[in-house]
């Protein structure tokens, strides 16, 4: 299984956003959208073998989404789509546990500290050591959104290692695309 854990530093944790503002009121949920459609998509089919978990950190408390491509339904390819599913799993009560909002979506209150207790990550970052030079890939990665990491959430992150996708900045969904291709070209060779 691959996971890409997205942190939302402004991201609504309200279903109450509307689908026509996600960038303004939403705060950049279009970057999360975008985030979930990079994590699955391939064309004409999904990647079933990928999670993608959304830490929103807008408001207090922080929740985490789920997606898990095994049993995701109703997604399709425009941020819309990816927006109304956030709405979806968001409309439901979160409470420390992870719970079923929908077919393949699942949300818990908390953020980065309880996902970090749960998998070990691997921060994705620019000045990291380059992927290509890696024996064996890491499985589960973290990204930042539009945003630099907090200092506090660096100090979470301080001793994870690093890999970098090239030596240029890339949007985060961009970051997931370039990862997932690595995979893919050492699945083949
Ligand atoms: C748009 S960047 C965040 C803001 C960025 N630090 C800046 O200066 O604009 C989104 C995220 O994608 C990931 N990322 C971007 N470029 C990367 C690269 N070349 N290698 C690895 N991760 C990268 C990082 O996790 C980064 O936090």
């Amino acid at each position: 299984m691959l996971r890409f854990a997205i942190l939302g530093h402004k991201a609504t944790t309200s279903p109450d956003f509307s689908l026509n503002d996600m960038p303004g009121g939403a705060g950049r949920m279009d970057v999360l959208c975008r985030c979930i459609n990079s994590s699955f998509f391939l064309s004409h089919d999904l990647r079933r073998n990928t999670e993608c978990y959304l830490i929103l950190e807008g408001a207090e408390p922080h929740k985490t989404l789920r997606f898990s491509g095994e049993t995701i339904r109703s997604l399709n390819p425009d941020e819309r789509s990816a927006g109304a599913l956030i709405k979806k799993g968001l409309s439901t009560p979160a409470e420390p546990e992870f719970r079923k909002a929908a077919d393949g979506i699942a949300i818990r209150s908390g953020g980065l500290a309880e996902l970090l207790q749960e998998f070990s990550f691997a921060v994705l970052d620019e000045n990291g050591k380059d992927i290509r030079d890696a024996e064996t890939l890491p499985e589960n990665f973290i990204l930042s959104d539009h945003m630099n990491f907090t200092e506090d959430e660096e100090a979470l992150l301080k001793d994870l290692p690093r890999y970098s996708v090239g030596p240029r900045v890339l949007h985060a969904d961009h970051t997931i695309t370039v990862i997932l291709n690595e995979f893919d070209r050492r699945e083949r060779s």
